[in-house]
């Protein structure tokens, strides 16, 4: 199989990172399926063109895994036109509670050093092609606060701010860069919100257009950002949130009229 594009997902495991592997390759692309376990890569081979993916099971965190990941892009595949650094984990501790600080260490270790690797990695093989883009999932948890959340909002709000740094130094090598930034998604990362329905109602009742996230609504926005239609776009992170990070939140918003 020789498809004429291709793209890395890194977490295509479960949720956003899924349904972007996915649609990549529905529409065409090779695709390189990065996850902890293969076990969690297995749906690969239930789809409709198998030979349209390559798996590969390892962290992130480790640069031999990226190294890995790359080179199976263009061993399999011939190059890589677009890398999706969107694995990612919450666990933050309360303040002053025993493991509060190795929770830090490890979400920080994932969502921030996991991308600066996945970046050096990827610019290494694209530099030599002339090109390419690179889209870390960033947060709307990267732009505020959220109560007891504090280990994960620094670590999105840095991602948000190496996209805008990576920007300036890979764009002379034609390759753009830019987050993808969900507000509440419903994902395996948000499943345990289905028992506790007030809440989840509650934070409906702060987004504008009124429903949750779903992993396509952010696989479309990545296919859009690593598409010719983008090619101005860099070191930028596009919101797909339903408008609640338009929202300060200092008054209700008005009753729904459908
Ligand atoms: N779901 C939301 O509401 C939401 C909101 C904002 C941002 N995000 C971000 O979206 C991204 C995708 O999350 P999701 O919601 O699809 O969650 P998810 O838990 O459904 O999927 C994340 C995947 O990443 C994998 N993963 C975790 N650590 C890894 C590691 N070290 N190496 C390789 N893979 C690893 C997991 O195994 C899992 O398959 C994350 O970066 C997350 O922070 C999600």
């Amino acid at each position: 199989m020789n498809p004429s594009e291709v793209a890395l997902v890194t977490g295509a495991g479960s949720g956003i990172g899924k349904a972007t592997a996915k649609m990549f390759a529905d529409r065409g692309y090779g695709v390189v399926a990065v996850d902890l376990t293969p076990e969690s890569l297995a749906w690969t081979a239930g789809e409709p063109d198998p030979s349209r993916y390559v798996t590969i099971a390892g962290s992130v965190t480790s640069e031999s895994v990226n190294k890995e990941a790359v080179a199976a892009a263009v061993e399999s595949f011939g190059r890589l036109d677009v890398s999706i650094l969107n694995a990612g984990i919450t666990g933050s501790r309360p303040w002053n509670e025993d493991g509060a600080i190795d929770a830090l260490r490890r979400i920080l270790d994932v969502n921030v050093v996991g991308v600066a690797i996945g970046i050096n990695e990827a610019a290494a093989v694209m530099k030599k092609q002339g090109g390419g883009v690179i889209l870390p999932t960033c947060s709307t948890s990267g732009l505020r606060g959220d109560p007891g959340s504090w280990a994960y909002n620094a670590s999105k709000a840095a991602v948000i701010n190496l996209v805008r740094a990576a920007a300036l130094d890979l764009g002379p090598f034609g390759i753009r860069i830019n987050g993808v930034a969900p507000g509440p998604t419903e994902t395996g990362l948000t499943v345990r919100l289905n028992e506790m329905p007030e809440l989840k109602r509650a934070m409906v009742n702060r987004i504008p257009l009124g429903r949750w996230g779903q992993p396509e609504d952010l696989a479309e926005v990545f296919y859009f950002l690593a598409s010719p239609a983008a090619s101005f776009i860099t070191g930028d992170t596009i919101f797909c949130d339903g408008g609640i990070s338009a929202n300060a939140g200092h008054f209700a918003l008005p009753e729904r009229s459908r």
